[in-house]
């Protein structure tokens, strides 16, 4: 059988104009050819359209990396007219709840007078609000976070949502995609597979059907924190493999699409630290404080919109091709990781080991304040200066920084419980995982 996969470099197939189709030809062959300066604009937009959300799940990551409570703003839109004309997808997705923007509607209805696929992740609370919009605005794919197939499962991870109301406004929406004879929205549920709820996901293929729904994407939990490692799916490749091989045969057979994750030791990234990342070329996310970061996951400004002058020159800023040309280095992470494993090993070979794993300085990044991270990076600067000064007492310094950084600031404390949690939660040593969507 042939199983698809979350989190490739596909997009959603759709009718393209000329302008996007070469667009998007000459992006590939960019990202192939690992260029850092590109001639192409990106595939997809992200926005993030607040990082505030009406509930809480238990796993949510939101309030890892100290995001600020902010809304996108719709003149962000304007700066983005050019691009807009080239690329295929605009997705309204990152961490909180696009639908708690109080100018959603007006980002749906701006966006619909360009050709671009318009995509939205939502928890599903609100969706009676906007049925009317998601049809005068041609919405064309939106994902809803369930996970669980009954109120009881759902309600108690998903602290806040109420699955029956989530479920009648699925229908509403179906409702009306049929009742107009359409084709869109095309529509699938997102689910956190983790130990408590991954004996639900053939219950979650039948609910898909009965409501006519077209697809189920599964993704594992990451564990943000201490509490919720007994829900990791770690290890625990005899449960993943049964209860995949049965939702793969159940949703063949019900002719729904299924998106599974690689089951730990089948990952691709295969030995390495992480697989390619490819969204630096594919995508461009912007974050609802206006800053540039590579992806949802991770708190790493690569500067803020509003600094440019125009997309161009965000889209090939320095920062932007700086991460382009050290997100797939050898060792996961470029000059900033290579410093960080070259300050570590000297002071316990234990976790030197574990660090190794995280020597990918997105996730590295992701779960530091900006102070801590504002250090760290300050350290490392010095330390290139003095390389590059070939001043000689260089490693007299750096076991005195990695020593001050390590043990006398809290960069210890917030840095040790991520890299142990990771390890054990983490699938596998792949940042896949992290690039929901
Ligand atoms: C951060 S949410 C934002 C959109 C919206 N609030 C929602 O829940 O769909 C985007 C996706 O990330 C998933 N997600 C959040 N925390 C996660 C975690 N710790 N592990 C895996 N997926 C997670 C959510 O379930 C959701 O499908
Ligand atoms: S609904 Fe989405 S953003 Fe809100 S807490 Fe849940 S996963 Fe996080």
């Amino acid at each position: 059988m042939n199983i698809l996969r979350a989190k490739t470099t596909d997009l959603f197939q759709s009718k393209l104009s000329e302008k996007q189709k070469q667009n998007s030809a000459l992006n590939i062959k960019e990202m192939e050819a690992n260029l850092t300066k590109l001639e192409s604009y990106p595939r997809r937009i992200v926005l993030e359209m607040t990082s505030a959300c009406n509930i809480k799940c238990i796993f949510c990551g939101r309030d890892e990396a100290e995001f600020n409570q902010t809304y996108l703003k719709l003149d962000v839109l304007d700066k983005l007219d050019s691009v807009l004309d080239y690329c295929e997808e605009v997705t309204l997705f990152g961490w909180g709840e696009p639908t708690i923007n109080p100018k959603f509607k007006q980002f749906l209805q701006k966006l619909n007078k360009k050709n671009v696929r318009k995509y939205f992740v939502t928890n599903g609370t609100r969706l009676d609000k906007f049925i009317d919009d998601i049809f005068d605005y041609k919405v064309d794919i939106i994902a809803v976070s369930l996970d669980g197939a009954d109120a009881k499962t759902n309600d108690r991870i998903r602290v806040g949502a109420k699955f029956e109301k989530i479920i009648e406004n699925i229908k509403a929406i179906i409702a009306k995609k049929e009742s107009l004879n359409l084709s869109y929205p095309y529509m699938n549920f997102v689910f956190v597979a983790m130990e408590s709820n991954i004996r639900e996901l053939p219950k979650m293929i039948k609910l898909a059907k009965e409501l006519k729904m077209q697809e189920v994407k599964v993704v594992f939990l990451s564990a943000f924190s201490t509490e919720m490692l007994k829900e990791s799916l770690y290890n625990k490749q005899d449960l993943v493999k049964s209860v995949f091989d049965e939702v793969a045969l159940l949703a063949d057979k019900l002719n729904i699409k299924l998106k599974l994750p690689y089951i730990q030791g089948e990952d691709i990234a295969g030995d390495k630290y992480h697989k390619p990342c490819f969204v630096g070329w594919r995508d461009f996310f912007i974050g609802s404080d206006d800053s540039i970061r590579p992806c949802q996951s991770t708190s790493l400004k690569l500067g803020n919109l509003s600094d440019f002058d125009s997309f161009e020159l965000a889209w090939n800023s320095k920062e932007m091709q700086d991460f382009r040309k050290n997100v797939n280095a050898e060792n996961g992470g470029g000059e900033y990781a290579n410093s960080v494993q070259t300050l570590l090993p000297k002071l316990t070979r234990k976790l030197e080991q574990k660090v190794k794993l995280y020597s990918n300085w997105q996730c590295i990044c992701t779960r530091l304040g900006e102070k801590e991270k504002r250090l760290i990076f300050g350290i490392l600067r010095i330390l290139r200066i003095l390389e590059i000064l070939k001043i000689p007492t260089q490693n007299l310094l750096k076991t005195i920084f990695s020593f001050i950084s390590f043990f006398i600031f809290p960069l210890n404390r917030r840095l040790k419980p991520y890299l142990q949690t990771y390890l054990q939660t983490h699938p596998s040593p792949s940042v896949e995982v992290r690039y929901a969507n």
